[in-house]
């Protein structure tokens, strides 16, 4: 339990800061400050946090970047996550783009959820936003279909200008598929400017142009996935919306059950706030690790601030890439 409350059992992990797309509000366009070699945790290292924090009541986990999908272990490390015991639940997020080879051996490996990034389906703007293929994209989301996943969802980042016009065809893409689309509000994590407070299009205005064409009703099934989304059923498509309003939505930190490993070995209490836990010392000496991993993640669930500080002057000290999405 955090000091609000909050049961803090899930886990998110950053396998690596880099990415073959670089999405216009998550890499900054001359983003070099790769995270060197030697720094990025090997798969031994992020297993031991992983059943370090099993053993702390964390019960869910998920794989994420940068993307994950191209560090060459994740398939290795997937499986060890999900041998781990107490593991419940274990997701990736990624952009699809090596799903054609990867759906297979990640759904053999145990992972039960992906989570797929689809901010439009027009192949230009595609191009425009992330600097990849939508043909590529859909060819992954095809892949992750065949493994038979339990649970792909798409994540669509609202973009006033960009791709707000699109809401309604990637809801209908989604319930054509019966896939959960989350539409989620833009965070300041980019910090160079290509994308500012114009580009802002809330949850709210997004769920004003879906009422336009299909009548929204509020999901009464168990939530899907374990993130601060609210659901609604299309009436007329049967698809379900999540909207993430991580930016408007005053009470969206209430329900927080997370912690964030970055690849370089920083336990992160909020995507939000500054304050990071640097683990490297302990992994890499391995007298300490027993007693210090443990004492570390107690001390960032300690930590975890009541809220985000997004509204407040935040500064982006590190981007989304670094952090993990
Ligand atoms: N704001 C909101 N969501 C973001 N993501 C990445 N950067 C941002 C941002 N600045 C989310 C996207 C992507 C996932 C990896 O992280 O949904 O799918
Ligand atoms: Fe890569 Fe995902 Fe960031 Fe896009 S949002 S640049 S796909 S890590």
């Amino acid at each position: 339990m955090d000091p609000f409350g909050r049961t803090i059992d899930y886990l998110r992990l950053s396998v690596t800061d880099r990415c073959n797309e670089r999405c216009l509000y998550c890499m900054p366009e001359n983003y070099r400050p790769w995270t060197q070699r030697g720094d990025h945790l090997s798969a031994d290292e992020i297993v031991r946090i992983a059943a370090t924090a099993t053993e702390l009541g964390f019960r869910k986990f998920r794989l994420t970047g940068g993307e994950p999908l191209i560090r060459p272990d994740i398939v290795d490390i997937a499986r060890r996550i999900w041998d781990l015991a107490g593991v419940q639940t274990l997701g990736v997020s990624t952009n699809a783009l090596m799903l054609p080879r990867l759906a297979e051996p990640l759904k053999q490996a145990g992972v039960r959820s992906i989570n797929i990034s689809l901010d439009t389906l027009d192949p230009m703007v595609y191009q425009r936003l992330t600097g990849g293929r939508l043909a590529a994209v859909l060819a992954g989301i095809d892949a992750a279909v065949a493994a038979g996943f339990e649970c792909i969802k798409l994540n669509c980042v609202l973009l006033r200008g960009i791709n707000d016009e699109q809401v309604l065809a990637l809801a209908e893409f989604g319930a054509a598929r019966a896939m959960p689309v989350r539409f989620i509000e833009l965070m300041p994590l980019a910090p160079d400017g290509a994308l500012d407070e114009r580009h802002f299009f809330s949850v709210a205005e997004a769920m004003t142009r879906l009422a336009r064409h299909d009548a929204l009703d509020p999901a009464t099934t168990k939530p899907v996935g374990h993130g601060p989304a609210r659901y609604y059923r299309l009436r007329r498509s049967g698809g379900l919306v999540g909207f993430i309003g991580a930016v408007t939505c005053t009470d969206f930190c209430a329900s927080c059950n997370k912690l964030r490993l970055t690849a370089d070995g920083k336990l992160r209490p909020c995507l939000g706030r500054h304050g990071e836990i640097d683990l490297l010392d302990a992994l890499r000496c391995d007298a300490m690790t027993a007693s210090v991993l443990p004492a570390a993640i107690h001390q960032a669930i300690a930590n975890k601030p009541e809220k985000h500080a997004f509204a407040d002057e935040f500064e982006v000290a590190r981007p989304m890439t670094a952090i993990g999405g």
